[in-house]
């Protein structure tokens, strides 16, 4: 079997400790079959703070009444996702990198809202793994966080995922352990509404990455540096590390990491996706950034975006020339398409990288050519300001019965990253009750944008009472804050954390604890 040899296992990221109180074998079991622990309010035992019984754990009587209240569609959707190692083609480039299936991104999983999604993760990498469903209020013991919702995968394991479409969106999925995200292990979850109404003609998956595996140093070689040396003497900015501004929302520093490569739908700009439609079709694209280091400005020349989703949700729609996605996060976007050859541009925010690029086709001509900066790049910016949430998924307005603090720190010039002073290693869980509503103020006291994520649940930015489009990562600027809002309504173990992949594994994780 290739690359299960321990004798190349290239490394990811230390695995965090999970300590088991029940043998492995076991595990397997319940994960197997689905098996409630019939009134073990502590969930699965072993499995970190699902052992202290004033936690509601991962498989608690809770978070299975969680799971069995939502709408049922009575379809299942049923796939294997295969991890291995392999050979990625970037367009004419080819990196030796780890895989779902072979493919780059990842085969795409699609599912109705209500169906039951039911995936067999194999696990053929030299390392341990697990898959997390980004975005989805899902049930807590499917959301693959090792150490906190499950055991990690070993290397020849498999592990079956089984759990209801809460929500109809744009998500994603990818591994959930070390740095295993900088790697090729990616791919879209669409959950589809049968019911909408759509106002677009064709669909279009577009995910944005930043690549170095294979063509420049290995994740797992980043990582160690910058655990090393923090950020050192990474770009030479130094002292010169600004602020936010109007032009640049997330600061002059965009990241530590310079990539080779960017790439849209697993291209090179030398190489591109091209999209052949015809003029005036209206095109759902559903944009997301699967990057670990890099937010992207994102455009198509010539083209409008009217926004209808933020991570999933619908906004009211506004109409912009650009966006910034941050890593983790997902916007669709309707156009309609003109006449021509454009380029759709993904520039890497406050870096010096050549923007990924794919090309949008529906008459002759000259294909638009690498580092192209259509006009749009300077245009009307989208604000989360900008968004109000559609109706039908407000947050409906009411006062927190619980106020949460988190401040985000750099520590050690890099070589850690801090939420309330702590590393993940010594995190002080966020402990919230069921039902409650729950306001948690970021506040970034640090030089580098931070795109904070939650899982199992989709917050109200700016609180619930403005409105405030939903979201499950949301971009926490330089020396700036964001508030949101959200009901603690899926009762588990859920991981706070940036989705910085580097800053993420450096120590910027906590866990919003549910406690009875
Ligand atoms: Cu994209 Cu912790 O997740
Ligand atoms: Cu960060």
């Amino acid at each position: 079997m290739p690359g299960t040899n321990p004798s190349d296992a290239r490394s990811r990221g230390p695995e965090r400790a999970e300590t088991t109180g029940l043998s492995r074998r076991r595990l397997l079991q319940l994960g197997a079959a689905g098996v409630v622990v019939a009134g073990a309010g502590a969930g699965i035992a072993g499995i970190g703070l699902a052992e202290d019984p004033s936690r509601i754990g991962p498989r608690s009587a809770l978070a299975v009444a969680a799971e069995r209240a939502r709408t049922k569609s009575g379809a299942v959707v049923r796939r294997t996702l295969r991890a291995a190692p392999g050979t990625a083609d970037l367009g004419g480039r080819y990196a030796s990198t780890w895989l779902f299936d072979g493919a780059l991104p990842g085969a795409e999983v699609r599912a109705n809202v209500g169906d039951h999604v039911r995936i067999r993760f194999e696990n053929h990498l030299p390392a341990r793994s697990t898959i997390h469903w980004h975005g989805l209020a899902l049930r807590n013991d499917m959301d693959g966080v090792p150490g906190l919702t499950q055991k990690s995968v070993a290397p020849g394991g498999t592990f079956d995922y089984a759990f209801t479409a809460p929500h109809p969106g744009t998500y994603w999925f990818h591994p959930h352990v070390g740095v295993q995200l900088d790697t090729g292990l990616y791919g879209a979850l669409i959950i589809e509404d049968p019911t909408e109404k759509a106002a677009y003609d064709d669909e279009l998956v577009l995910i944005l990455d930043d690549w170095t595996d294979g063509v420049g140093q290995t994740p797992q070689e980043i990582f160690g540096r910058l655990g090393r040396e923090g950020m050192g003497d990474m770009g030479g900015m130094g002292s010169m590390r600004g602020m936010p501004t109007a032009a640049r929302p997330l600061g002059a520093d965009g990241g530590d990491v310079n990539y080779p490569m960017h790439l849209i739908n697993g291209r090179a700009p030398t190489a591109p996706t091209t999209v052949k439609s015809r003029p005036d079709r209206r095109i759902r694209l559903r944009v997301v950034n699967a990057g670990s280091d890099t937010a992207y400005r994102f455009a198509i020349g010539g083209h409008r975006l009217t926004v209808t989703h933020a991570d999933g949700f619908p906004v009211e729609p506004v109409e912009v020339d650009t966006l910034i996605l941050g890593m983790g996060e997902r916007y669709d976007v309707v156009i309609t398409a003109g006449d021509g050859v454009f380029p759709v541009v993904a520039v890497p925010e406050s870096k010096k990288d050549v923007a990924a690029l794919a090309v949008l086709r529906t008459a002759s001509g000259l294909a638009p050519l690498t580092g192209v900066r259509p006009d749009e790049l300077q245009g009307r910016l989208l604000r989360y300001a900008d968004l109000t949430a559609d109706d039908s998924v407000r947050l409906p307005a009411g006062r927190p019965d619980r106020e949460l603090d988190l401040d985000l720190t750099m520590a050690r010039g890099g070589r850690r990253w801090l939420i309330n002073g702590r590393t993940y290693e010594n995190h002080e869980p966020l402990d919230v009750s069921p039902g409650e509503r729950v306001r948690i103020r970021l506040r970034n006291k640090s030089m580098m944008f931070h795109p904070m994520h939650l899982h199992g649940h989709t917050f109200a930015v700016g609180g619930g009472t403005g409105g405030g489009v939903r979201k499950d990562t949301v971009n926490v600027p330089p020396m700036g804050s964001q508030m949101i809002e959200l009901r603690a309504d899926n009762p588990g173990q859920w991981l706070v954390h940036c989705h910085n992949a580097y800053h993420g594994e450096l120590g910027m994780m906590t866990v919003l604890s549910y406690v009875r």
